[in-house]
């Protein structure tokens, strides 16, 4: 009897790892984001303006790999801040180069640079990383430069929010022509789509497979990626990042079950690794396409553009009612990441892979952020309103 029931509950666990990891990569659709909790600096003493405040989550809302949020900010002035690369943040497994870090905070000084209009402001934004690994990324000076209608700055504030990783629920339709030429155009010459079907489309989905299988067999790459996922909601909440069941649509008593008997432990099982080759499967072979970001990604500069130039193109999608998940494996290993450039017929980099297409029910994000006050690296309390 005692192993009847021991049995019954592996047999169980193996049933929860296979929804867990079935929905690994999904979104579920729940407004969780932390906006009340985000907007907390002025309460803890640090004396921004309250449209710095707001600028500064809506830059927190960037995509990041894992989101593992690396990023800090210095206030210089009220004028200007200095973005910073968090480097106890950096994955140093899947991402050994920072390339993706630098993305990252490309993305972060995107959405800096476009919740700034909410405010009639202009970011002026220099670069001074040279390397990846440099702590100082940029350099923004905001600069008064008109208001914009209380229209605009709603519609700027709601794609900002609206903006996040789907990975469930693609139906398996055919981009629309008028979609793909306006994210064609959203980055002149960097934007690259490959249909499913295609030829190039069906070397996408094969590879994504086999390149999450091998990462999926890597114990560093798990074991790094066990780090960064929240199982329980208390810990989700004590740190405001990384990736939580939530996330992956894991909801009702599987959520419980999750957050009660899943721990790092789990991420290192073979069930959950096979489980995850299968489900990169189901999704590869549900979408529109791929989508492929290039850029030559010789320095540091041109990495942080590619993650500008990322947001802009993942926000016109999801405006466009399109939705986007990220899949960097390919990227990241060998072989695919030496022949992608042949393969796809590419004269540059691939820097983003984009799983891409359509969904039934209205995207909402819900991966959490850290708040404003946390990643403002200063003990100046005395910065006040900007100049008006
Ligand atoms: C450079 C980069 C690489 C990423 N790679 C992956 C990936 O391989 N698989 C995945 O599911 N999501 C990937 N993501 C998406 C992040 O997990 C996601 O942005 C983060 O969890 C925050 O969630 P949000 O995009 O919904 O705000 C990547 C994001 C970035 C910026």
């Amino acid at each position: 009897m005692k192993t009847r029931s021991k049995s019954i509950f592996f047999i169980s666990l193996a049933a929860l790892v296979t929804v867990f990891v079935v929905l690994l990569g999904s979104s579920g659709r729940h407004n969780s984001r932390n906006k009340v909790i985000a907007m907390d600096a002025k309460e803890k003493g640090i004396n921004i303006s309250e449209e710095i405040e707001e600028i500064l989550y809506y830059a927190t809302l960037a995509p990041s790999s894992h989101n593992a949020q690396m990023w800090k900010i210095r206030i210089v002035s009220p004028e200007i801040i200095e973005v910073l690369l968090d480097s106890k943040r950096t994955l140093s497994e899947v991402d050994p180069l920072n390339r993706e870090a630098m993305i990252s905070l490309g993305a972060f000084i995107e959405n800096l640079s476009q919740a700034a209009r909410i405010h009639g402001l202009h970011a002026e934004i220099t670069i001074v990383a040279e390397s990846s690994f440099d702590e100082r990324v940029a350099h923004i000076r905001l600069e008064r430069s008109g208001m914009i209608t209380s229209k605009d700055a709603a519609e700027l504030r709601r794609n900002l929010s609206l903006r996040g990783t789907s990975r469930r629920g693609f139906k398996n339709e055919p981009l629309k022509e008028e979609h793909l030429s306006s994210l064609l155009m959203t980055v002149p010459g960097k934007v690259h789509y490959y249909p499913l079907g295609s030829p190039k489309g069906q070397y996408l989905l094969e590879g994504l497979i086999a390149s999450n299988e091998k990462q999926a067999n890597r114990d560093n790459v798990q074991k790094e990626l066990s780090q960064w996922i929240r199982f329980s909601k208390r810990e989700a909440e004590k740190t405001e990042d990384g990736l939580t069941p939530q996330m992956m649509g894991i909801k009702g008593i599987a959520g419980w079950f999750v957050s009660h008997f899943f721990n790092s432990d789990t991420v290192m099982k073979d069930s959950f690794r096979k489980q995850t080759v299968t489900t990169v499967r189901k999704q590869v072979e549900n979408c529109s396409g791929f989508i492929v970001l290039t850029d030559s990604g010789k320095d540091a500069a041109s990495l942080i553009r590619s993650g500008m130039e990322l947001e802009r193109l993942w926000l016109k999608a999801s405006q466009l009612g399109l939705v986007i998940h990220p899949m960097s494996q390919m990227i990241e290993e060998y072989p695919w990441k030496s022949e992608l450039v042949g393969k796809l017929e590419l004269d540059t980099l691939p820097q983003m892979m984009l799983r891409t297409g359509y969904i039934d029910t209205p995207f909402e994000p819900v991966s959490r952020r850290r708040p404003v006050s946390s990643i403002i690296e200063t003990d100046i309390r005395t910065i006040s309103t900007m100049n008006k």
